[in-house]
């Protein structure tokens, strides 16, 4: 076993982890943040997408032990990172412009979009496109997912404005 401290949503944890435990596993077996979800055994989907100290990764990819010392955030402590409601924008765009059917993606697909965003402001629709190549959805066809991530956009600039 192997001693990891990480800060998880806010809160520091500290435990003792088997080597080859994914992050995902360590994250929903340990933790019980199951918001974060395993929709692959390929590292293809995306579902398990988390953020380790301010930057999207797929949990699926990365073993617990890697993300010691880290700082992670997943859905569930998403909105807390924002000061201003019980949503995230972005939670609050994929709410407004129906960007989910079944919800399988959406968690995997808001944390990426949040990335995204951060490190591109003001996308065009085919950078979102691009940018969202890794997580996959099986109900919405992408297009709604879109919209949301450019309503987001839009309303950071209004933010900053
Ligand atoms: S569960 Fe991680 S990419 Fe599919
Ligand atoms: S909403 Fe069902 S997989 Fe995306």
């Amino acid at each position: 076993m192997t001693k990891i401290e990480l800060t998880v949503d806010g809160s520091k944890v500290s435990d003792d982890v088997e080597p080859r435990m994914l992050l995902v596993q360590f994250l929903r077996e340990k933790l019980g943040k199951t918001g974060t979800l395993i929709g692959c055994d390929t590292s293809n989907c995306g579902a398990c997408t988390v953020h380790l100290d301010g930057h999207a990764v797929k949990s699926c990819n990365m073993l617990a032990v890697q993300a010691d010392g880290s700082e992670v955030t997943t859905i569930e402590g998403l909105a807390d990172t924002y000061d201003g409601g019980e949503l995230h924008p972005m939670q609050a765009a994929f709410h407004e412009c129906h960007a989910l059917q079944c919800g399988f993606c959406t968690p995997g697909m808001i944390m990426r979009s949040v990335d995204l965003l951060g490190e591109n402001p003001d996308p065009s629709e085919q950078e979102i496109r691009e940018g969202l190549e890794g997580n996959l959805c099986r109900c919405t066809g992408y297009h709604n997912i879109v919209r949301a991530v450019q309503t987001a956009a839009a309303a950071g600039k209004g933010a900053q404005a």
